[in-house]
């Protein structure tokens, strides 16, 4: 199914009218050659979380998918901040990675381990992991460390790639 922004901006503009506040407490992985579990939460309307989920599935992630046409209760338990809501939410060792954040920066917030709520990537970039669009730009955006007091950029991509 190829990717629905419309659809997916009509579940980000429902989440936007609620707000949370959470902290997320980091587990200490176990073994670092194996990947932890994903759990997404996403609307089943939308067709661009269901790429993404391919590609972190790709990135060797196990993925779980829970269906929801309402995420904002837990994007406000996550303490996902309103300015980066994306279309769905996704929850891997105790961080929040909201949107089409790239496998790629999942693997090295784990390996770092911040002291975070999670990583943003806001709104839905053209060019981001499950956002392709045959024949256009892709564009430049940013991924979000965030937390309580927290909102620094953590890595910055030109479509797939990062710059
Ligand atoms: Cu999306
Ligand atoms: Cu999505």
């Amino acid at each position: 199914m190829a990717p629905n922004p419309f659809l997916c901006r009509r579940a980000l503009l429902a989440g936007a009218m609620h707000t949370g506040v959470a902290i997320a407490l980091a587990q200490p992985s176990f073994a670092a050659d194996k990947l932890s579990r994903i759990v997404v939460t996403r609307d089943p309307a939308c067709g661009c979380c269901g790429a993404w989920v391919a590609h972190v599935q790709q990135a060797g992630f196990p993925v779980e998918v829970i269906e929801t046409g309402d995420l904002a209760p837990l994007k406000g338990r996550l303490g996902v901040p309103e300015a980066l809501f994306a279309c769905h939410t996704a929850e891997v060792e105790g961080y929040a990675i909201e949107g089409h954040v790239p496998a790629s920066t999942i693997r090295r917030l784990l390996v770092q381990r911040p002291q975070a709520a999670g990583l943003a990537v806001a709104g839905m970039p053209v060019g981001s992991p499950g956002m392709e669009v045959p024949g256009a730009t892709p564009e430049t955006y940013e991924v979000i460390l965030f937390g309580p007091g927290l909102r620094r950029v953590f890595a910055r991509y030109r479509g797939a790639q990062e710059v």
